[in-house]
């Protein structure tokens, strides 16, 4: 009735942002991601029949409320599919700060996932695990296969899941984030994502997803890092110039991200291919091959106002492992 599961954080490609159904959490869009090795997050889940309600708590940091209810529910839904009815310890832990600005959610809610299901002794598919956890949060999907991913968007939840692209050694990219605020994000994903229908540019996105992939799949078969470069950083503009013209706006970059994002179109015309995405939020994910990573911290180093870094490779997607937290 005790399992373990370890899942990585991941950065998106190309992004998930609306929702096509917001209780099944269906997106408007497929996406790609890389799974970050050095974002992880650790969750021990409990079922003891002792228990008169569920205990959650986190290493480190707090949970708030809503948090806790979020997790609740998600516990809700797999002891429905178990057929039990019994409460849950849980525990959990990430390995970057939880301050550090990075969406615990994706990592978060995979781990939960695989580590509840296996407590229950589920038997479900890669495939169906990425259903569930996609039920917590959206971008968990993506945390449970390896390596790189796509989440398809599918027209109903049993055809919303997400399957591995290619392994984590596949392609020697790296992810450099590039934290400037560390503080949380002032509107969350799930908030901000609510009103995404109020942007006007929301179709103009979503008809030019499907070539972007495209593209985007192309560049990844021939290890094309500035085809590949130049659709991430197009579909990180597209999604931000959504944000900002939803009512009311969403505005996450600040000077400090503005200003990387200039120098990396600098650095990029000095001969280093790097290219930058963001989500919702200040921090930048600059993507590069592992040999220009000397040159590109070299180059980080010049710039005011970075707080932290945290280097990820592409890595496995979630896990059962044998150290259990409690
Ligand atoms: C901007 O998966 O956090 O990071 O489904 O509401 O939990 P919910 O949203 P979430 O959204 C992630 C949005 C993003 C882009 C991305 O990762 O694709």
């Amino acid at each position: 009735m005790k399992a373990t599961a370890i899942a990585p954080a991941n950065i998106a490609f190309i992004k998930y942002w609306g929702k096509a159904d917001t209780k099944l959490r269906l997106p408007v869009n497929s996406s790609v991601s890389m799974n970050l090795g050095s974002c992880t997050t650790t969750t021990t889940v409990e079922f003891r029949q002792e228990l008169k309600k569920d205990e959650i708590s986190c290493l480190k940091e707090d949970f708030s409320f809503k948090e806790k209810q979020r997790i609740r529910t998600h516990l809700d839904l797999i002891r429905c599919k178990a057929g039990l009815m019994c409460f849950a310890s849980v525990l959990t832990t990430n390995n970057f700060p939880g301050s550090s600005g990075v969406a615990s959610s994706a990592s978060g809610f995979a781990a939960l996932s695989v580590a509840a299901v296996s407590a229950l002794n589920l038997k479900l598919s890669e495939k169906e695990l990425t259903v569930l956890a996609r039920l917590g949060s959206g971008s968990a999907c993506r945390s449970i296969p390896d390596g790189f991913v796509e989440w398809v968007k599918g027209d109903g939840s049993g055809s919303s899941y997400a399957y591995s692209l290619y392994p984590p050694g596949y392609w020697d990219l790296c992810d450099l984030l590039v934290i400037v605020d560390s503080r949380t994000k002032k509107v969350s994903t799930t908030k901000g994502m609510e009103t995404v229908r109020t942007s006007p540019l929301l179709n103009k996105r979503l008809l030019a997803i499907p070539d972007r992939m495209k593209r985007l799949k192309d560049a990844m078969a021939k290890k094309d890092l500035r085809s590949l470069g130049e659709v991430i950083e197009e579909d990180c503009l597209d999604m931000h110039a959504v944000m900002q013209s939803q009512t009311p706006p969403l505005y996450y970059r600040n000077e400090t991200t503005k200003r990387i994002m200039e120098a990396v179109v600098g650095w990029r015309n000095e001969g280093i291919p790097v290219y930058f995405t963001i989500d919702a939020g200040p921090n930048v994910h600059l993507i590069f091959e592992g040999k220009d990573k000397d040159r590109i911290l070299h180059a980080l180093n010049k710039i005011k106002g970075v707080e932290n870094i945290i280097l990820n490779i592409p890595a496995s997607g979630a896990r059962l492992i044998n150290e259990d937290l409690f």
